[in-house]
């Protein structure tokens, strides 16, 4: 049997559950454009999902399980008042800052506050852009005189490329660090800096940890950390501007967009449904065409690896959020470790822009941000950094080096461009990218090599496109 028969063999042997042999499902392999019938439990035996080889090691000590498990909005919560903090009237569309500015007097920060005019809508728009960015070259589609281009030194703090960079490729410049009270003033991990794309908030439900590198572990942290770094140039908190309530409220607003509203029984398991879009990673992905039908088994065999949560394919594994489990307590230190997996898939380190990761000094200068970085084994390397490293730059640890969350995939056509840093315009490029070396060299990518044919390549797009 040649390898692209046995492929579909196994693909084939994936359809048919886990009695079927490959000797009996080369037999018994159905037409090549019959849609296969696939349940996660046959997909997760027969793809070897739960083989050590392909666990990247260090989370593994985080307890990773494997069950449906979500985040809700608190009981309570008002959404609508939400979207009015998010900056967005009531259609969704329009941006309305008059109650979102997160502004007056605050005792943290020993002074008055007076935001740049930025609120989470600037860089998450309305609902027809997914409440994320319209594609670059972003002056194209916003006037200059907006406040996500007048207020950018607010995250860019007088580097000189900042303004270009956001309106030529869509990407943000800021320090994860900047506010983490764990790190005092002069430790260099304050300094350590970010180039990333302002993602899409749709589905963040199902999302285990927030921001693209899951560094945040519920959404109080991602949303307080937006409001202090985009809207001032200072380092000081102002906590007591920005009420837990309120996160609560944001969150219930951003919890409720969903893709397809039939999606919101995953969330609910008393749901009739529940069981059917649980059991059946496909039930809500109508396949119209043959090529996007044999799209889907090049995507069970080479993507599901990762992008397994049925109906939403981001990935499922994830540990108990805070406040759930005496491990896990709600006083847990901010910024501590994540509560999804994030693998490393070689974006950041092809920096297929070229980006500058040296940091600029008075004198016109530029020099690496240099940070120690634990081993598993206990040592500490001292890491130059020249590329994201990722969740890395949260946990401190070496082989979380590039590591970044795996995105959710429903309506990914109208979700371009792709990956953290905006660096695949279409979803053709993306299927490239997984075939190229920048992929299969990467530290997890090397576990779970790609090499498409040029059909599977194609029926994959067209399996995506349908998604
Ligand atoms: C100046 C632009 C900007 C503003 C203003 C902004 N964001 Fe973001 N947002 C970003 C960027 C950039 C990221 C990616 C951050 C990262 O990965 O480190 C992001 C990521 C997020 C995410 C993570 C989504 C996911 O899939 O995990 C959430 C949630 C979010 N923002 C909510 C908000 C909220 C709420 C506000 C208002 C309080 C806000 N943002 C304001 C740029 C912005
Ligand atoms: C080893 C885990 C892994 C495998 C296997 C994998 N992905 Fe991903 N995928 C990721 C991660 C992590 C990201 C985020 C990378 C980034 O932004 O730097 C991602 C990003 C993407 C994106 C971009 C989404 C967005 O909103 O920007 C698409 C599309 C995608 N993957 C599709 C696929 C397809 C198709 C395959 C199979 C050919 C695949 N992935 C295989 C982990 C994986």
């Amino acid at each position: 049997m040649n390898r692209s028969r046995l492929m579909h063999a196994a693909a084939t042997a994936a359809t048919l559950g886990t009695a079927a042999t490959l000797g009996t499902a080369c037999q018994l392999s159905a037409p090549a454009d019959e849609e296969p019938l696939v349940d996660l439990d046959t997909i997760r035996s027969e793809l070897r999902l739960d083989a050590d080889s392909f666990l990247n090691t260090g989370t593994r000590s985080l307890h990773l399980e494997r069950n449906l498990r979500f985040a809700s909005a608190r009981s309570g919560a008002d959404a609508d008042n939400g979207r009015a903090l998010f900056g967005l009237a009531a259609d969704g569309e329009t941006i309305d800052t008059s109650g979102a500015l997160f502004e007056g007097p605050s005792l943290a920060f020993e002074g008055l506050v007076v935001s740049n005019g930025r609120a989470c809508a600037s860089c998450h728009r309305g609902r027809s852009l997914s409440f994320g960015m319209p594609p670059p070259p972003i002056d194209a589609h916003i006037p200059d005189t907006d406040p996500v281009l007048t207020g950018v030194d607010a995250d860019a703090q007088g580097d000189p490329e900042a303004l270009e960079v956001l309106v030529d490729l869509g990407l943000f410049k800021y320090r994860p660090n900047r506010f983490n009270p764990a790190r005092p003033a002069e430790d260099p991990y304050r300094r350590v800096f970010f180039w990333r794309k302002s993602p899409p908030l749709v589905n963040v439900v199902f999302s285990r940890g927030f921001l693209l590198d899951g560094r945040a572990r519920v959404m109080f942290e991602a949303a307080r950390g937006a409001v202090f770094s985009h809207t001032q140039s200072s380092d000081q908190r102002f906590d007591d501007l920005f009420s837990l309530p309120d996160a609560f409220d944001m969150e219930a607003f951003m919890f409720e967009q969903l893709s397809d509203p039939r999606l919101g029984a995953l969330l609910d398991e008393n749901h009739p449904d529940h069981d059917a879009l649980a059991g059946d990673p496909f039930h809500t992905v109508e396949l119209r065409t043959h090529a996007a039908r044999r799209g889907k088994r090049v995507f069970i065999r080479d993507c599901m690896s990762c992008h397994n949560t049925p109906n939403v394919f981001n990935d499922l594994a994830n540990v108990q959020g805070l406040g759930s489990d005496p491990n896990r307590p709600p006083t847990f230190p901010a910024f501590g470790p994540n509560t999804g997996r994030a693998f490393n898939i070689g974006v950041s380190e092809r920096n297929a822009h070229g980006l500058r990761f040296t940091e600029p000094a008075s004198d016109g200068s530029f020099a690496p941000v240099v940070i120690p970085l634990i081993n598993e084994n206990g040592s500490v390397d001292e890491h130059t950094v020249t590329f994201d490293i990722g969740l890395a730059a949260t946990t401190g640890r070496a082989e979380d080096i590039g590591r970044f969350k795996v995105p959710q995939l429903r309506n990914i056509r109208s979700l371009g461009p792709y990956f953290h840093d905006n660096s695949a315009a279409t979803l053709a490029d993306v299927v490239e990218y997984f075939n190229s070396d920048a992929y299969n060299e990467s530290a997890d990518g090397r576990r779970h090599r790609i090499r498409q044919s040029r059909r599977e390549r194609r029926d994959l797009v067209r399996f995506l496109e349908a998604l």
